[in-house]
């Protein structure tokens, strides 16, 4: 089989670990194993006494009994413990698709869930939702994409990525169509129970039936994605068996701490999921405020569930602003392309406790762009600049004024800038500049946004971009003023 990259998880590979405010997180806001033990007395001593070996293959007894009550009619029978949602979706379609079958998806969607059935050989219609429509999907549209090779029909809600939420008529009418359609239902529940309001929960799809398969994962509303717990719930024996049976090809059982401590976040799941519902209502306010003050820029379909929202750029390519974005001011956005996207919208994640941080540095960086989306031309030193960047004007032409004068300018203060990536490490020779060398300054084609602090006589500058070795100088500016130019040497990391 022959998969292409999943490109969300490739996105995420290369920021979410050095980026400072990750604003396009799928998960709530997790918490430490000492914490979650802390919900139970005992807990901590019985995964001190957690036994080693392989576990169960289908999931150990306790944490499926745990699980079940998620449900209305599941029996621990009727759950199978994965590595992960992942896991569970890869193996899903492996043990019930082949070549040729035909699937419909409900989309945008999780890659995966459309993917892995591509690599099989099937082929895939996408069940479009459109933001025109408050992302809701149309049952009639469904309809239409029945073919006589239909063999399941995947579905995603609360929605990865637009917070979508069907109505309980429509999730009737939707299972009631599956069923005598004799399809399946591979029914993508893992933000279940982050409903805002908790009176438009759907019952979860294996309530309905044989039919259906429900897909739950500590990873999302219950903000635990480090124990790798998954799950699928279903009453149909063919799908539990074959299932169960490939799972042997893949990770046979699952990690027996983490099954203890599944075990016990499900059974205090109420006070998980109040504890992230909580950080999410919180930011649902500072982000409808957001988008109140940016109606010019974005629009925006208020999510019902779940923590994200799909919102859409009006003005750039999406692309580009969240690359821009994430060098110059260090927030994570996604650019909707990531799930094949064309029209401009990105992922916003609202279950991370910095989020309203991360906005106000979304609004900082917003007011500069405003200012800088077009350069001004600097006649004394002969270059272009972006004066949010480099400086007030006003503050700009004081600094022309005493270069021209032929006065020094030396470091008083050194801000705080924007830190990104640390591939070097700069020396700064000679911290006086005189005017010669300011108008040799002209050379230098980029501004740098760096982090500095100072070790004896050696500065260390984190870099936005990284330096050529013909910058001969390097200037250094706050995000409002210029605080000096300095001729550098500069060394790549792996020389030190
Ligand atoms: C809709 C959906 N399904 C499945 C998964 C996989 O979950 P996990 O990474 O916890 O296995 C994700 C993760 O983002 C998801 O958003």
């Amino acid at each position: 089989m022959n998969l292409p990259p999943f490109k969300l998880e490739r996105y995420f590979a290369k920021y979410e670990f050095n980026t400072e405010f990750l604003l396009c997180s799928s998960d709530c806001e997790a918490m430490s194993i000492a914490d979650l033990l802390a919900f139970e007395e005992g807990a901590a001593e019985k995964l001190q006494n957690t036994w080693l070996g392989y576990t169960e293959s289908q999931g150990s007894p306790a944490l499926r009994k745990e699980i079940c009550n998620i449900y209305t009619t599941m029996q621990p029978e009727n759950i199978l413990v994965h590595t992960g949602a992942g896991e569970a979706i890869y193996l899903f379609m492996h043990a019930m698709l082949k070549d040729n079958d035909h699937i419909i998806v409900h989309s945008p969607h999780y890659q995966s869930l459309s993917e892995v059935a591509k690599g099989i050989g099937c082929q895939i219609s996408p069940w479009l939702a459109r933001e025109e429509n408050d992302w809701a999907l149309d049952l009639n549209e469904l309809r239409h994409l029945m073919r006589t090779t239909t063999k399941a029909v995947i579905i995603n809600m609360p929605n990865n990525p637009t917070g979508y939420l069907m109505s309980r008529t429509d999730f009737d009418e939707l299972n009631k169509f599956v069923q005598e359609k004799k399809l399946l239902l591979f029914s993508d529940e893992v933000y279940r129970e982050s409903e805002y309001d908790p009176a438009i929960r759907l019952p979860a799809a294996c309530d309905y039936g044989e039919h259906a398969v429900s897909l739950g994962v500590t990873s999302k509303t219950y903000g635990l994605a480090g124990l790798r717990i998954g799950w699928i719930a279903t009453k149909n024996k063919k799908v539990y068996e074959n299932m169960a049976s490939l799972k042997d090809y893949t990770t046979i059982c699952n990690s027996a701490p983490s099954e203890l401590l599944a075990e016990v976040a499900m059974r205090h799941r109420q006070k998980l999921i109040d504890r992230n519902l909580g950080i999410i209502k919180t930011n649902l306010a500072v982000v409808d405020d957001f988008f109140a003050a940016h109606s010019s820029l974005f629009t925006w379909v208020r999510p019902q569930a779940g923590s994200m929202g799909f919102p859409k750029l009006l003005k750039g390519d999406i692309e580009k602003f969240c690359d821009d974005l994430v060098r110059k001011a260090g927030v994570l956005l996604l650019p909707g392309t990531m799930y094949d996207d064309s029209r401009n919208h990105f992922r916003l994640g609202l279950g991370r406790k910095n989020f309203p941080q991360g906005i106000e540095r979304l609004n900082e960086y917003l007011g500069k762009k405003q200012v800088h989306d077009s350069p001004i031309f600097c006649k004394i030193c002969n270059y272009s600049y972006f004066p949010s960047i480099a400086g007030e004007s006003e503050h700009h032409e004081k600094f022309h004024e005493s270069a021209v004068k032929g006065i020094q300018i030396r470091i008083s203060k050194l801000d705080r800038v924007i830190a990104k990536n640390n591939d070097y490490q700069l020396i700064i020779i000679d911290s006086n500049s005189t005017l010669p060398q300011f108008n040799r300054l002209n050379k230098i084609s980029k501004f740098i946004s760096a982090s500095l602090f100072r070790d004896n006589f050696t500065y260390h500058v984190r870099l936005l971009f990284p330096v050529v070795p013909e910058h001969k100088f390097f200037l250094l500016c706050t995000k409002s003023r210029i605080i000096g130019y300095f001729d550098i040497k500069f060394f790549p990391k792996k020389h030190r």
